[in-house]
């Protein structure tokens, strides 16, 4: 199907001439319900701290999470992410602290729904703020151990349930952990909990200062390329996809975002359940420092966004989802 006239009957501009004119016929559009804030925590009391390579992020202690999840509230953002900074003291091989029902997330998830009971709550599964070496799973024999990870990951899923936890969003890319979190939390009647799955995670570059605001940056040794998925493959992410959905995940991830908009797309139109893609920590440097500088204007940011949208993401995951909610409101 192909109806174009040629000029000067048709004039593509006719449709740009005016705003009004332009919102009419816009094919995407992007709300504060499309949103979700990564917010990292940490220990200790009366603390909100810079983080270097993230410009305008901080880690807040649990006293002061208030400041942030008001904000949240403010502008409708309805749900966070909650990413831990655990001291290296509390690290070891096995990623012990995730199983502990005191940890920091847990705290966390509960001082959330205790006070904001409106905002949801997501966490990941994954072992890498815990472990000393900076992985996402255990090491047995000098490889991340999958099917000895797993067993892990469903305790640390069913304990973030247990703390209220509405979303469960494994990003370990262990072959197999979305049915048996699945079927540990059905076990244990959390069967409303739905399971996001981090499906299509690539071994990214991106990720830099994400992990240095974890503080597992200093600890990771290699590279992930041994379970996150190698970034020159596409069809690799359908049959990621298809296993996940099959063993009951709720919702996928695809991971970086903006680089992998081809992926979103695909998945989209290939599969018909949602599809959310986190814009990561070192897409949000590019565009953050370049604002800064002067170098971007800031509607960069919604224009960035809108790409996600554009390519069928029905959520993003985006540091900027404050600065973005705030400009909605004004438009
Ligand atoms: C941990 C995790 C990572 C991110 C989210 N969860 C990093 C990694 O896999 O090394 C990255 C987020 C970002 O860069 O913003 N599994």
């Amino acid at each position: 199907m192909n109806i174009v006239g040629s000029y000067p009957k048709t004039r593509l501009r006719r449709l740009r001439k005016s705003k009004w004119l332009r919102n009419l016929i816009s094919e995407t559009s992007i709300s504060t319900n499309d949103l979700i804030l990564p917010i990292f925590i940490r220990e200790g009391k009366n603390k909100i701290e810079s983080i270097k390579s993230m410009p305008g992020i901080k880690r807040y202690s649990l006293d002061k999470l208030s400041s942030i999840l008001n904000q949240v509230r403010k502008y409708k953002i309805p749900t966070v992410a909650l990413f831990p900074y655990t001291p290296n003291s509390k690290k070891d091989k096995q990623g012990t602290e995730a199983l502990n029902p005191n940890n920091l997330v847990c705290r966390g998830i509960k001082l959330v729904k205790k006070k904001f009971p409106e905002i949801g709550v997501m966490c990941d599964v994954a072992l890498d703020p815990y472990t000393s070496h900076g992985h996402d799973g255990v090491i047995i024999s000098n490889k991340i151990d999958n099917d000895q990870t797993i067993k892990i990951l469903v305790k640390q899923a069913l304990l973030q349930a247990r703390m209220g936890c509405d979303i469960i969003a494994p990003s370990d890319m262990m072959d197999g952990r979305i049915g048996k979190i699945r079927q540990e939390l059905d076990r244990n009647n959390f069967k409303d909990v739905s399971i996001l799955s981090y499906a299509v995670k690539y071994a990214s570059n991106f990720y830099g200062p994400f992990r240095d605001a974890v503080g597992s940056k200093s600890k990771l040794k290699n590279d992930k390329k041994t379970y996150q998925m190698d970034f020159r493959n596409s069809s690799e992410a359908f049959r990621e996809v298809a296993l996940d959905i099959k063993e009951g995940a709720d919702m996928v991830m695809v991971k970086p975002g903006m680089i992998y908009l081809d992926i979103i797309k695909q998945i989209k139109n290939n599969f018909k359940v949602p599809v959310l893609a986190y814009q990561v920590s070192g897409e949000y440097f590019l565009i953050k420092n370049a604002i800064q500088k002067k170098i971007l204007k800031d509607d960069s940011i919604i224009e960035s966004l809108i790409a996600f949208k554009r390519a069928g993401a029905c959520a993003i995951v985006t540091y900027f989802a404050i600065d973005i909610a705030k400009k909605i409101k004004n438009i």
